[in-house]
């Protein structure tokens, strides 16, 4: 039996705007986590793929699933045993089971699909890059999410803060004093395909407004960078106020998500701004050891379902 594991991530500065080629800063969050352990069973089973939390069992079959939910659990197995060059197709369940919240932003199905390949690679005692892993799970990325910029598998595959930009190489980065952000879950799941989506038609309709907001976030992502290396992480939260306000005018937040960045602020946040997709998922707050239990008491009376506090490292 051999086992893969995978921390959950989420988007710092630049979500968004990143598909259209700025850049963005995302970090690993380590306290959820997916994993994936390998088992050989006897030949006659075939792949047979157990999803425990979706309470699912697949078996793999000559042909592509059309099974919706097993499809990107198929595509990574598939295509990774592909790239490890293991044919014919061997006698092998793979049971995953995750504590990422799903379609919240924290990049469950990169981290379930980075566990997935990691366990593999390791049950077949093959040595496998992170930048390797990245591009397998960019794969099945195409699938949950249409055409995404990349950010979660690059985040969740290098596990450690990454500054990302589309097409480019990663470019992993020092963090100069270590920061706390408080991760507060609306409760309410985002379908990112969708939201991506929306953009892109208000994009279409007026590429002028939208570039002039992409270049905005872009420069607040630059400026956010030099203020990480530097330790100075004091100066975030007026920028992740600012990032709010951006991604409202892109029409990606919700009155759940504005009510608990007030909510945050009010209680002692450094500033606070939705991460991910929008419309629903996680909402971000720069805390301190001091304004930590206020923060996080605040986001729940104000409708968090769940509260994190995560340090960036
Ligand atoms: O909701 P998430 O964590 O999948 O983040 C999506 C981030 C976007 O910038 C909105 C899309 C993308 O592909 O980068």
């Amino acid at each position: 039996m051999t086992m893969g594991y995978a921390p959950g991530k989420v988007i710092l500065f630049g979500e968004h705007a990143v598909v259209y080629g700025r850049p963005a800063i995302a970090i690993p969050v380590t306290q959820v986590q997916a994993q994936a352990e390998v088992q050989d069973v006897p030949t006659d089973k075939g792949i047979v793929i157990v999803a425990e939390d979706l309470s699912f069992i697949h078996r793999v079959g000559p042909e592509p699933t059309i099974n919706e939910q097993a499809r990107p659990l198929e595509t990574i197995v598939l295509k990774t045993l592909e790239w490890l060059h293991i044919t014919p197709r061997p006698a092998i369940c793979i049971t995953v089971r995750s504590t990422v919240p799903l379609a919240r932003g924290l990049g469950s199905s990169a981290a379930v699909s980075t566990a997935i390949v990691r366990a593999l690679a390791a049950h077949f005692s093959i040595a496998i890059t992170p930048q390797e892993v990245s591009e397998l799970v960019y794969q099945t990325e195409i699938i949950h999410h249409g055409t995404p910029s990349g950010i979660d598998n690059t985040v969740i595959a290098f596990e450690q803060p990454v500054y990302f930009v589309r097409g480019k190489p990663v470019e992993p980065f020092q963090v100069g004093r270590p920061f706390h952000i408080a991760i507060a879950d609306t409760g309410i799941p985002s379908s990112t395909k969708v939201v991506v989506g929306d953009v892109r038609t208000a994009w279409e309709a007026n590429p002028e407004r939208y570039e002039a907001l992409f270049n905005r976030i872009g420069a607040i992502v630059q400026r956010a960078r030099i203020i990480i290396e530097r330790g100075e992480s004091h100066l975030l939260g007026p920028l992740m106020d600012e990032n709010h306000q951006l991604l409202r005018a892109l029409g990606v937040s919700s009155r759940e998500l504005d009510l608990l960045a007030k909510a945050a602020r009010k209680a002692g946040a450094g500033g606070a701004k939705l991460s991910g997709a929008g419309r629903g998922g996680n909402l971000i707050a720069l805390v301190t050891p001091k304004t930590a239990t206020a923060v996080e008491r605040a986001l729940r009376e104000a409708g968090a379902r769940d509260v994190l506090i995560t340090a960036v490292s």
